[in-house]
């Protein structure tokens, strides 16, 4: 369906794939055995998941070649810098021209660019995001399902909602019932990744968790990032010789100290070195950090940014702190819109070419209009919640989720509408 388009295989040596889209080339890890010159195929997050029939695949093309460059256009003419987009911060304006001409801002600049007060100078900026993420990315916004199997959680994090020692009512999705909600997604609605997700330990062992991903991958085309919090070393491998290619786990911030105080128990070393063995283990990382916890400064946020960036992510996940109010934190305020968009901006002037940046649910619930924000301030990508409705609510991480009574259907109808709105292709047209 419509979440990728097929790519023609224009070469292939050993498991390194080049795919066209219309002339536009990318390459591709190919695990699968069967694929060869001239073939049509789907591609996620740089793998090739499916080969495609060509009959089939030139029909899809056909129908979306026009709309392809279509919305190329309306986006290329949305994110072009006009002669008016000049800010009379003449240091401002130095540091968004370099960074237009790939010039990284220096730690002391990018704090300065979160604590920009005027209103012009905060949309000069997230102006000068959207244009960068046009210049690399093009129109191409990726869209994962995400599949909350479980909430039970062994952890106490301060924030959420649904740690160990919340009194929410607790549930586990059967392997059959995860099994039909994954066929769902990839069958029905035409997914081509998904987030498996789950609390810490979610009353599933890792052996369990990697038979879930291998009977999916068994059964289905399809990208599978998993997000089961800290699995150890072991329970990385066992997910990825199940199939698992990606992984979804936030750092939640970059500073040790906070992060134990908030974390009883826990440490961010052991939190890092999960990330980094995971990308040396060939997993794509997700990862990032909350925005605006109690006792965080800019300093930190710049520091998170550039960790995420350090941690290989080919996508970063930030996302606003949204007080809960059965948890410690109840009392804290939430930040404002405008400062979840200073971090989403910042972190594509900081890493313009290489990533993906995700508009969290967390800040969808925040604001009604930050996809539309977000998409328009460096982001270009988003999740669509395929957790069945009778346990959407109970994944209670904070309260009121986005899209908690919104059928998948609905979902994917408001998003591909307002991806349509600002030319964006419903598309991950791989790495
Ligand atoms: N506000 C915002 N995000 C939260 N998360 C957990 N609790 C909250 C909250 N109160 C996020 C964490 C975690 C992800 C699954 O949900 O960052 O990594």
């Amino acid at each position: 369906m419509c979440y990728t388009i097929p790519a023609l295989v224009e070469n292939i040596k050993n498991k390194s794939a080049t795919i066209s889209y219309f002339g536009e080339r990318k390459t591709a890890v190919c695990e699968l055995t069967n694929i060869a010159c001239g073939d049509y195929v789907y591609a996620q997050g740089g793998y090739i998941i499916e080969k495609l029939p060509p009959d089939e695949a030139k029909k899809i093309l056909i129908t979306w070649e026009d709309l392809f460059f279509q919305l190329q256009e309306l986006d290329a003419t949305r994110a072009a810098l006009g002669s008016a987009d000049i800010s009379s911060d003449d240091i401002l304006q130095g540091i968004l021209e370099r960074a237009r001409q790939g010039v990284i801002p220096s730690q002391s600049e990018a704090v300065k660019l979160l604590n920009l007060e005027s209103v012009a100078s905060r949309g000069l900026v997230r102006k000068t995001a959207n244009y960068l993420r046009q210049q690399y990315h093009k129109n191409s916004c990726c869209v994962h399902g995400i599949l909350e199997i479980s909430n039970y959680c062994v952890r106490n994090c301060a924030y959420c909602g649904i740690c160990a020692s919340s009194n929410v009512t607790r549930y586990r999705m059967s392997f059959t019932e995860i099994i039909n909600a994954a066929g769902e997604a990839i069958d029905k609605f035409g997914f081509k990744s998904l987030v498996l997700q789950s609390g810490q330990e979610c009353g599933y062992t890792i052996r369990e968790l990697a038979e879930i991903v291998a009977a999916i991958k068994a059964r289905f085309p399809v990208l599978i990032f998993v997000s089961f919090g800290e699995v150890g070393v072991e329970g990385l491998r066992q997910l990825y010789q199940a199939g698992a290619r990606g992984l979804l786990l936030r750092f939640e911030t970059s500073n040790a100290v906070l992060y134990e105080k908030l974390h009883p128990g826990y440490n961010l070393d052991s939190r890092l070195e999960h990330l980094k063995a995971a990308y040396a283990m060939g997993y794509l990382i997700a990862t990032g950090g909350l925005v605006g916890l109690p006792g965080q400064t800019e300093e930190d946020l710049v520091n998170d940014i550039l960790l995420t960036s350090s941690l290989h992510a080919e996508m970063f996940s930030f996302g606003p702190f949204l007080p809960h109010p059965a948890s410690c934190l109840a009392k804290y305020p939430k930040p404002l819109e405008q400062d979840v968009l200073g971090v989403l901006a910042l972190a594509r002037l900081m890493c313009a070419e290489k990533t993906k940046i995700l508009i969290t649910t967390a800040y969808e619930t925040l604001s009604s209009l930050a996809r539309e924000h977000g998409l328009m301030a460096g982001g270009n990508s988003i999740m669509i919640n395929v957790t069945p409705l009778k346990y959407r609510a109970l994944y209670n991480i904070y309260p009121h989720r986005a899209h908690e009574n919104e059928t998948v259907a609905l979902q994917i109808r408001q998003a591909l509408a307002e991806l349509k709105a600002l030319g964006r292709g419903p598309t991950d047209l791989g790495s």
